[in-house]
């Protein structure tokens, strides 16, 4: 266990990290740092709610959707969540319950943002985990909103975020309690050694540049829940939850009356390659940086 002033890493917690390939370290941050980045994504969002809403046809929505995620890895973008929609495709709840995310550059775009992110607790529980030169590749402030939070289906994070070697690590924060009502984190103790099932890639077509899947391994991935073998990962405000790569994990839909806001920053070791073909690419003024 860990006081909120200390938060380092014992031996025994890299223990359980290799053993169950993610560690959960209560106090890592204080109550005003999370307020500090709720209130900053407000301001996001809010901002992002200026913006003229368009219709679009399927095809049209299809490939302006496609060009707003995969330019995403060097902005700061507002993504929606699915329900926040009615049939007609107006806004069913106000803006700022509607949006799923902010990413996925604002560690390194935005002040508030760079200062959560390159807190020594983050940096200290990387270096702690094996990450020897750490690059800091992705945010993503998730909102889990009140009734229309949606799931995060089982997966690995090296999917979206592979490396050669495989290399990633998720530092995930509850900026809020996460319960088993507003949709905590689960997670499959010793996932991390099975293999990991797939990639996401840009697509690379004549079309443009959509995103596709690339299977690598069979193996099904763990049942949702407690039927799969995961564990609900049931934590206050503040917690920071490092969770290895090949690690499969899920959140369920956040049914409650209260959101369930997280930051997760993704890291990986700087010395493992990059792939082209990664969804995620920066801008060449705009380099992956450390901690
Ligand atoms: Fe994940």
């Amino acid at each position: 266990m860990h006081t909120a002033e200390a938060a380092t890493l014992t031996d025994d917690d890299v223990a359980a990290w290799g053993r169950d390939g993610f560690l959960v370290v209560p106090g890592a941050f204080s109550a005003e740092a999370c307020a500090a980045l709720v209130e900053r994504a407000a301001e996001h969002v809010a901002a992002a709610g200026q913006a003229p809403v368009s219709v679009f046809s399927t095809q049209e929505q299809q490939r302006t959707s496609d060009e707003w995620f995969l330019g995403s890895g060097g902005a700061i973008r507002c993504f929606f969540e699915e329900e926040a929609f009615t049939d007609e495709g107006a806004l069913a709840v106000p803006l700022e319950q509607a949006i799923n995310k902010v990413g996925h550059a604002q560690h390194d775009l935005d002040p508030v943002y760079d200062a959560f992110a390159r807190d020594p607790v983050m940096a200290r529980t990387a270096a702690a985990l094996g990450v020897a030169d750490a690059r800091l590749v992705q945010s993503m402030h998730i909102f889990k909103q009140p009734r229309i939070g949606g799931e995060v289906t089982c997966h690995q994070d090296a999917t979206f975020l592979s490396t050669e070697p495989p290399s990633v690590v998720g530092l995930w924060v509850a900026l809020e309690d996460a319960t088993l009502d507003n949709g905590c984190l689960w997670a499959q103790p010793g996932g991390h050694r099975g293999p990991l099932r797939r990639r996401f890639v840009r697509a690379g077509t004549s079309d443009g540049d959509g995103t596709r899947f690339v299977d690598l391994d069979p193996t099904p991935l763990p049942a949702p829940g407690p039927d799969g073998g995961l564990v609900p990962l049931e934590v206050a405000a503040g917690t920071l939850i490092a969770l290895h790569g090949l690690l499969p994990h899920w959140s369920g839909p956040n049914r409650s009356d209260r959101s369930r806001q997280a930051y997760t920053l993704h890291v990986v070791d700087g010395s493992a390659e990059w792939p082209a073909d990664a969804w995620l690419q920066r801008p060449a003024d705009l380099p992956f940086r450390g901690f």
